[in-house]
């Protein structure tokens, strides 16, 4: 697997696949690779005959008091994953090629769906993700690119901006991938300390029994406080959200008999872990 750091490098190889008839996929990542990157870098192997992952821990997405400087950075072992996964070329560019020496003063925002639940929370994130996203897909052109349904919302803003921006990529979303007692896998997941790990699966496990409930008759606003409840009784120190949401559009309430997600986000010793079911 071929490493690039340019914009230059990475345009370079897409031609060369370009002339040759070949379908390009783009997987974006912000390293500290596990199952769940590798799973979407599977799935692209699977209708694109190139794949490229691209790793880069994007500052513009991190509030000021968020864990920027402590995100894991592990390239070496992450190439190695991405090699052994079929991966064909990775592309790691520093700060500066991604934002340009002044760090560029242009965004994309996706007002709205943008806002609520995580865009609430963490104010500026879903600027920095679109901006960012919307970059990569620009940089490499590729004819799909794949996101996790683990980060659901982010997914959710993805294809709105890409859909009224008209940039010609199809964008895919790929299951979560769990461990076995239920924890979504995350890269923050390494901030748990032994016994909070043994806490963490609540999450999973109380968004989908609101799931179930809110199915078969429960209510929204009871079930949200049930859950938070539930969270902090079980070892978490703060709920930022619990909360359901139509499955079709994030910015509607839920509505039984039809497609819903619920979401959450709750701190857990120096994660703030986040997960949704439908
Ligand atoms: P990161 O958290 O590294 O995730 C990269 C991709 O992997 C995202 O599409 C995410 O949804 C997906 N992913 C993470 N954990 C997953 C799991 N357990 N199952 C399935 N997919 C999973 O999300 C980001 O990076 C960034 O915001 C990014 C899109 C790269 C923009 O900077």
């Amino acid at each position: 697997m071929q490493i690039v750091r340019t914009i230059a490098e990475m345009r370079a190889v897409v031609a060369d696949w370009r002339g040759a008839g070949l379908k390009v996929g783009l997987v974006p990542t912000m390293g500290a690779l596990h199952e769940g990157h590798l799973t979407l870098v599977r799935t692209a192997l699977e209708k694109c005959d190139r794949v490229i992952a691209t790793i880069f821990v994007n500052p513009k997405q991190f509030g000021v008091n968020e864990d920027f400087g402590t995100y894991p950075r592990t390239e070496k072992e992450d190439a190695a994953k991405l090699d052994n996964a079929g991966g064909h070329l990775l592309f790691a560019p520093n700060v500066d090629e991604m934002y340009g020496k002044d760090g560029g003063v242009t965004k994309v925002s996706v007002a709205g769906l943008g806002d609520i639940l995580e865009g609430k929370f963490r104010p500026g994130f879903f600027d920095g993700v679109a901006t960012v996203v919307t970059k990569l897909l620009l940089q490499a052109l590729p004819d799909y690119a794949f996101f996790g349904e683990k980060d659901y919302q982010q997914l959710n803003v993805i294809k709105r901006f890409a859909a009224d921006l008209n940039i010609p990529v199809i964008i895919e979303g790929i299951a979560t991938v769990r461990e076995p007692d239920g924890l979504a896998m995350s890269s923050r997941n390494a901030y748990l300390l032994d016994e909070e790990r043994g806490i963490a699966p609540t999450l999973y496990r109380t968004i989908s029994e609101v799931s179930e409930r809110f199915k078969v008759g429960g209510k929204a606003e009871a079930l949200s406080k049930w859950a938070a409840q539930q969270l902090l009784d079980a070892g978490f120190q703060k709920v930022d959200y619990v909360e359901i949401r139509h499955g079709d559009d994030l910015t509607r309430e839920a509505v039984k008999g039809e497609p819903i997600r619920v979401l959450a986000a709750a701190f857990l010793g120096k994660a703030r872990l986040i997960d949704n079911v439908d």
